[in-house]
């Protein structure tokens, strides 16, 4: 079965080809990065503007380098939720119009889901595992029991990890998006040089959940208080403590998952989840098994939506045309 996965959940506009879940055709990823950057993150109306602009393109290219025809599509998947209404709009609008056009079942799919499947485009991996979603809009502990339940274990409750990469890498004056960048100044910085706090939730139910604003805001008073503007050693070893702290924090939080639930499988997703320091420090931990996916996998991409979206599709469950996007994540069981 050839699954066509559509992306537009936020700045990147990408269709892919995929067959029987497994096999990448293509993979057209075409970011938004430097039209945003000017503005130091994304801005939800340029961002929506550009899907527009550039979603046939995209689809054009990514059948033509899967060389195949578009009537050998058999079901189309998109992300629906969460993201950015207006961004989510434009590919599940192009999504209709295709499953009409082509005379093919589409289904919407949620894009948290799809990082947490990303991994299994690559490796058999079974079923129950604990599921680290890391990115620039989530932070989520989780326990992923099948393609479609996943039940929550903790979150952050403000901003997102990659959403602290990106603000302390601003307020260093390094660019956006910034964890990319922060992640290779360092390597080469120590990460004993300037000590920030752990943000611990240990609290009854909030055991799970974390903090970045805190960490964040210590970051920026100590760049202030310590870092002469100039010295390139400061930053790097602004960045490799602000990174060390941020990710011992989750690496702590899956360390205590392991351990309540017995559950020797993690899976790490979301564009974070292409820290160095992160991968390192998972696969230290011993008696376990982790999955990354591939640096290309891990940032946004309609490849993990087509493999998806496959298993609803290969079970005859497909989405109505009276779908609509939804901001917020859907249909995740809490922790009890
Ligand atoms: O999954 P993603 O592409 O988009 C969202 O769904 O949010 O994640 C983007 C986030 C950004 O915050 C970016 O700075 C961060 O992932 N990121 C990284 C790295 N590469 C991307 N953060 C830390 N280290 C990296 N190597
Ligand atoms: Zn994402």
């Amino acid at each position: 079965m050839t699954v066509l996965g559509i992306e537009t959940s936020c700045d990147e506009t990408s269709v892919a080809l995929v067959r029987d879940g497994r096999t990448i055709l293509s993979n057209i990823v075409a970011s938004q990065i430097d039209i945003h950057r000017e503005f130091d993150g994304v801005v939800p109306e340029i961002a929506s503007r550009m899907h527009v602009e550039w979603i046939r393109n995209v689809y054009v290219d990514c059948i033509r380098e899967a060389g195949i025809g578009a009537a050998e599509i058999d079901g189309i998947a998109v992300a629906a939720h969460p993201g950015l209404s207006g961004s989510l709009m434009v590919g599940l609008n192009f999504a209709k119009g295709l499953s009409l056009a082509l005379g093919v079942p589409f289904v919407g799919v949620d894009h948290v889901l799809a990082h947490l499947y990303a991994p299994l485009l690559e490796t058999e991996i079974a079923w129950p595992f604990l599921g680290l979603l890391v990115s620039g809009g989530h932070s989520m502990i989780s326990v992923v029991r099948a393609y479609d339940d996943v039940e929550v274990l903790g979150a952050s409750i403000d901003d997102a990890c990659g959403e602290a990469f990106d603000k302390v890498a601003i307020a260093l004056g390094i660019g956006y998006p910034g964890g990319k960048k922060v992640d290779e100044l360092a390597r080469r910085g120590n990460p004993s040089a300037f000590r920030f706090p752990h943000a611990n939730l240990y609290k009854s139910k909030r055991e799970y959940d974390f903090s970045y604003s805190g960490l964040k805001n210590a970051v920026i008073n100590q760049r202030d208080q310590f870092w002469d503007g100039v010295s390139e050693k400061s930053v790097e070893n602004i960045c490799a403590s602000f990174e060390k702290t941020a990710v011992d924090m989750l690496v702590k939080k899956v360390a205590l998952a392991v351990e309540h639930t017995g559950l020797r499988t993690v899976v790490a997703g979301g564009g974070v989840a292409a820290n160095f320091y992160l991968r390192k420090s998972l696969d230290s931990l011993e008696g376990l098994n982790v999955h990354f996916p591939r640096l290309s996998l891990c940032t946004d991409n309609a490849a993990m939506i087509a493999a998806l979206g496959w298993e609803y599709l290969r079970r005859g469950e497909k989405s109505g045309f009276r779908l609509v996007p939804q901001a917020r994540v859907l249909n995740f069981r809490a922790h009890s």
